[in-house]
């Protein structure tokens, strides 16, 4: 296999999604991580640095992954965790991870219609399911989220709201998180002018992964979330696409 030149690399994309035989020999995003667990001097074959899987990769179509997600922009996968968009089919597995979330981080996560429980619950997940929350998986499980609306305020359509960012406790500190985000900020792009979200000041691992991607405080949301007799402020972030 050798590297494609920066002239053929558009072509070569659409050839890899037309099943062409030459830009399926290029290597997909997940492959290059491979590489370079297997070492640097396979990696360094290509002519590309580690870690920035770029426009010249073939997206990682997997069997049966219907909307595999193909990126333009700097990201290095985890291995053994596969990314896609979830659908309406994947209900029960977001009512799993979100039951988990909201027992270990009530501080964090929560919604009026998942106090409610029952068929308010399971509507608000369905009309999630039909915009955008992206699923980290490890074979079959789904070990991560994060989800992205707009408002449909007409005057509120310049921005975009990141929430139910969660990583189960095995799968986390090795970049399912950030690479979620990335993902989601990708898709983001053409569609908003600014993403925005609010973050417990204790939760330290996500506030990284937030500044790490160009999030910014913006301001304090004082006693944002009472629990019990516990009062927690939240960060209020920005990050500015133009
Ligand atoms: C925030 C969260 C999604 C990050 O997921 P992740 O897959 O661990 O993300 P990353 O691998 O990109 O790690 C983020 C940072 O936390 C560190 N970290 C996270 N979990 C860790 C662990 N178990 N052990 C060591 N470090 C850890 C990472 O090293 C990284 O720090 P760095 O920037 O200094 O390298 C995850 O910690 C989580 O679900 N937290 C609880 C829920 C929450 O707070 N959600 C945000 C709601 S707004």
């Amino acid at each position: 296999m050798s590297p494609a030149s920066d002239e053929t690399k558009p072509a070569m994309i659409q050839h890899a999604r037309d099943g062409d035989d030459e830009a399926d020999a290029l290597p997909c995003l997940s492959e290059i991580v491979q590489m370079f667990y297997n070492g640097w001097s396979e990696a360094m074959a290509f002519n590309r640095p580690v870690g920035f899987a770029s426009r010249s990769t073939r997206p990682c179509y997997e069997p049966g992954m219907e909307s595999a997600i193909m990126t333009s922009h700097t990201v290095i996968a985890p291995a053994g965790v596969t990314f896609r968009r979830l659908t309406v089919d994947d209900l029960d597995l977001l009512r799993e991870i979100r039951a988990e979330a909201l027992q270990k981080y009530p501080q964090s996560f929560g919604t009026l219609e998942e106090d409610q429980g029952g068929d308010a619950m399971v509507a608000a997940y369905r009309h999630w399911l039909s915009d955008t929350i992206l699923g980290a998986f490890e074979g079959q499980t789904l070990v991560g989220t994060a989800g992205f609306y707009v408002a449909p305020d007409k005057r509120s359509q310049h921005r975009g709201h990141i929430f139910t960012v969660y990583v189960r406790d095995t799968s986390r500190g090795k970049g399912v998180g950030d690479r979620l985000i990335k993902e989601l900020l990708a898709l983001a792009e053409p569609r908003v002018e600014q993403v925005h979200l609010a973050v417990v000041l204790t939760a330290t691992a996500a506030i990284k992964t937030y500044k790490r991607n160009g999030f910014e405080i913006y301001g304090t949301d004082p006693r944002a979330i009472r629990i019990g007799d516990v009062t927690y402020d939240k960060y209020l972030m920005m990050k500015k696409f133009r």
